[in-house]
């Protein structure tokens, strides 16, 4: 079975890395080569030019590898390899069509000591063979330095990264991180490095950390400087293979993967699972299955000859490596990423550790942050509920947003001003939503027998106003039955009184309850569908204030009269403001909003005012026409943004001179938006024009 070849990336986009889909910092991109377009994250096999224990082709062919890495060090020492690789090309020496990544002799320093070549002269060799991606001679850093050594080999490296990217003469390099245990070094390196023009950041020095499963280290290194690197590169971890801790990586915005680990394993008869190694003396069943051990039992591959077993053992390890990374790749289209993290994590004690101090915040608050910040909020499907779901990123950005914008209404459902704080509250608990289905007689009864009532929602991730049921994520999660109940600590808000009302309660024997609680009640009857209008007219107020980051007062008074086509479901479809005016629709697969050409007009009007934080992005004179015509913001075209882009949530568009020219859905943070060079910015609803 032959796969074609790679077609070479246009020259224009060589060295170019574009995020096609995220979930918060786990990113599947696409990085451009002479040899093809690498899709990440992914799995570089490392290739030994003198054992080639799987066929190079074999790998493009049969395991789908887009790109190798090997070690020029090794080639130029070898008088045959190297006349082969000078004459004919790292390619046709090793026989592998895809992009192939060379590392500088780094390695073997830190195993045997020195290593007789300069830093460009190594660089000089990478390009004589035609490599797609080289690496600088940075200097080894060993987790068991003191500072002051480590911080030597970061200044070393790079002082060492000028000269390399001069010898390098536009072929793309690597500049690995260096710093040891050291968060301040390793972010110093990230921030030295960065400023060079390297294509790719290695994070380099974990291999010992590795070896011996040092797992919450490596993550306090990644976190320590993984934020710092520019979005527009990949970032490499240096000889990380396992795919026990592929999801946890990928997670904290790791790219790039390489293992030796197949063949090496192989070698001492051990088998690579997804969840661990094991010993081949061990199996008595194949615990996976694998097109590689179709065909044999576990006594058959025992009894085979060494060289043999060797290459099978090494098929199935890294048939198994690269199907976790495709298993990674899933859950970060998904948006599933943290979910399979926690569930990854108890595959190892140590990385139970790791994924804890990484869940808990207690180590790097700055990363953690950064990853919060690039997470959408909206999402299509429901979450799975699990024990820390409350401290995974996207659902901590969904309970932020919620507590920095929200406001209770100034008016109860009778139109009586309600002063902040003086609410009642009857908060619904014990029941899993829809709740306007599931509790409404109980809701409406209680909404027409008492004044200055608000109702709120227990779910599993917080506390919710009614008016907000359909909210996602927070409505949308699958769990046992008790994970509904009443939670003590979602309980942040002031208030005059509360009352926990079962959502399965009989509603006459609660309004007893609530009157000798002091509950003040109404002499007025509200129709079922006064009621319903005034939950409708909440519902798109928060969610506009929530979505675009209009003030609530503002989002109050433009949107308190505001009127409403519903479809056959009696959701509302579209809403019209007092004048008539088409303004938003309510997206009725994930709760949240989608703006008219009309409603982000007047966003861009309350912007001007200050009232309305909407993220705004200036676009180059060049993509004017197109934007403006509803094609979507192209990376590369953006001059400037003010207020704070999230992927999934609307922005504006505007053009040098200050004008509205389209409104769409933006798919980076702002650091992106400035960063990257290719792929989408901004999906676009509507140009003006
Ligand atoms: N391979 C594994 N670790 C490293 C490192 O720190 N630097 C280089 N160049 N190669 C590596």
């Amino acid at each position: 079975m032959k796969r074609p070849n790679p077609e070479p990336c246009r020259e224009n986009d060589i060295g170019k890395f574009e995020i096609v889909s995220r979930d918060g910092a786990a990113r599947i991109g696409r990085f451009y080569t002479n040899h093809g377009v690498v899709n990440t994250p992914t799995l570089l096999p490392v290739i030994n030019p003198n054992i080639r224990t799987i066929e190079p082709r074999k790998m493009w062919d049969e395991f789908g590898v887009e790109c190798l890495i090997t070690n020029s060090y090794i080639i130029r020492n070898s008088e045959e390899l190297s006349k082969k690789a000078i004459d004919a090309g790292v390619h046709e020496l090793l026989n592998f069509p895809g992009a192939i990544m060379t590392d500088s002799g780094t390695f073997q320093s830190y195993v045997y000591g020195d290593i007789e070549v300069e830093p460009e002269e190594i660089i000089e060799f990478q390009k004589r063979i035609g490599v797609d991606i080289a690496t600088m001679l940075d200097v080894f850093g060993k987790p068991n330095l003191d500072f002051d050594q480590s911080k030597k080999i970061v200044e070393e490296t790079v002082s060492r990264s000028e000269i390399s990217i001069k010898s390098a003469e536009g072929m793309l390099l690597n500049g690995p991180i260096q710093g040891g245990l050291f968060p301040e070094l390793r972010a110093l390196s990230a921030e030295q490095m960065s400023s060079f023009d390297f294509s790719i950041h290695p994070i380099g020095g974990i291999v010992p950390l590795m070896e011996k499963q040092k797992y919450p280290e490596l993550i306090k290194i990644i976190s320590s400087c993984r934020h710092l690197i520019p979005s527009s590169r990949p970032v490499h971890l240096f000889g990380c293979g396992h795919p026990h801790l592929f999801a946890i990586s990928v997670a904290m915005g790791i790219d790039l993967f390489d293992s030796a680990a197949y063949a090496l394993f192989a070698r001492d008869d051990r088998l690579i699972m997804p969840w661990g190694t094991e010993k081949l003396e061990n199996i008595s069943e194949w615990p996976t299955a694998s097109k590689t051990f179709f065909e044999y039992s576990p006594e058959e591959v025992k009894s085979l000859p060494k060289a043999e077993r060797t290459k099978i053992l090494a098929e199935f390890n890294l048939e198994i490596s690269m199907k976790e990374m495709a298993r990674v790749r899933e859950a970060v289209r998904n948006g599933k990423i943290w979910e399979y993290v926690e569930r990854k994590s108890t595959e190892h004690p140590s990385l139970e550790i790791a994924t804890k101090i990484l869940l808990d915040c207690s180590e790097d608050f700055e990363f953690m942050n950064w990853v919060e910040e690039s997470t959408k909020i909206q999402k299509s499907r429901g979450i799975l509920w699990s024990k820390n779901i409350n401290k995974h990123p996207y659902v901590k950005a969904a309970r932020n947003m919620l507590s920095n914008n929200f406001e209770f209404p100034k008016k109860d459902v009778f139109g009586n001003f309600v002063e902040k704080n003086k609410w009642d509250i009857i908060l619904i608990h014990g029941v899993q939503g829809p709740w306007r289905m599931k509790c409404k007689d109980l809701i409406n009864k209680l909404i027409n027998k008492f004044k200055n009532l608000q109702i709120l929602v227990q779910t599993p991730i917080g506390i919710i106003p009614y008016f907000l049921e359909d909210l996602n994520p927070f409505s949308h999660i699958n769990g046992p039955s008790d994970i509904w109940n009443f939670n003590e600590e979602d309980l942040k808000f002031r208030y005059n009184n509360l009352a926990k009302v079962h959502g399965d309660s009989k509603p006459n024997k609660v309004v007893d309850e609530l009157i000798q609680n002091g509950f003040v009640q109404s002499d007025l009857e509200l129709s079922d569908d006064e009621i319903e209008t005034y939950f409708d007219k909440y519902s798109i107020i928060s969610k506009t204030a929530l979505f675009t980051q209009l003030n609530f007062e503002v989002a109050e008074n433009w949107l308190y009269d505001s009127t409403y086509l519903k479809g056959g479901t009696n959701r509302i479809r579209n809403v019209f403001d007092s004048s008539g005016e088409h303004i938003l629709s309510p997206r009725l697969e994930d709760g949240g909003i989608s703006l008219t050409v009309k409603g982000a007009k007047k966003l861009f009007d309350y912007s001007k005012d200050n009232k309305c934080q909407i993220p705004i992005i200036k676009v180059d004179e060049g993509a004017v026409p197109f934007v403006s015509k509803g094609r979507n913001v192209m990376h590369g075209f953006i001059n400037s943004v003010t207020g704070t882009l999230r992927p999934g949530m609307p922005c504006l568009v505007i053009d040098d001179n200050d004008e509205l020219i389209a409104h769409g859905v933006c798919c980076c943070t702002n650091s992106e938006a400035i960063e990257l060079k290719k792929g989408i910015a901004v999906k676009i609803k509507s140009g003006m024009k």
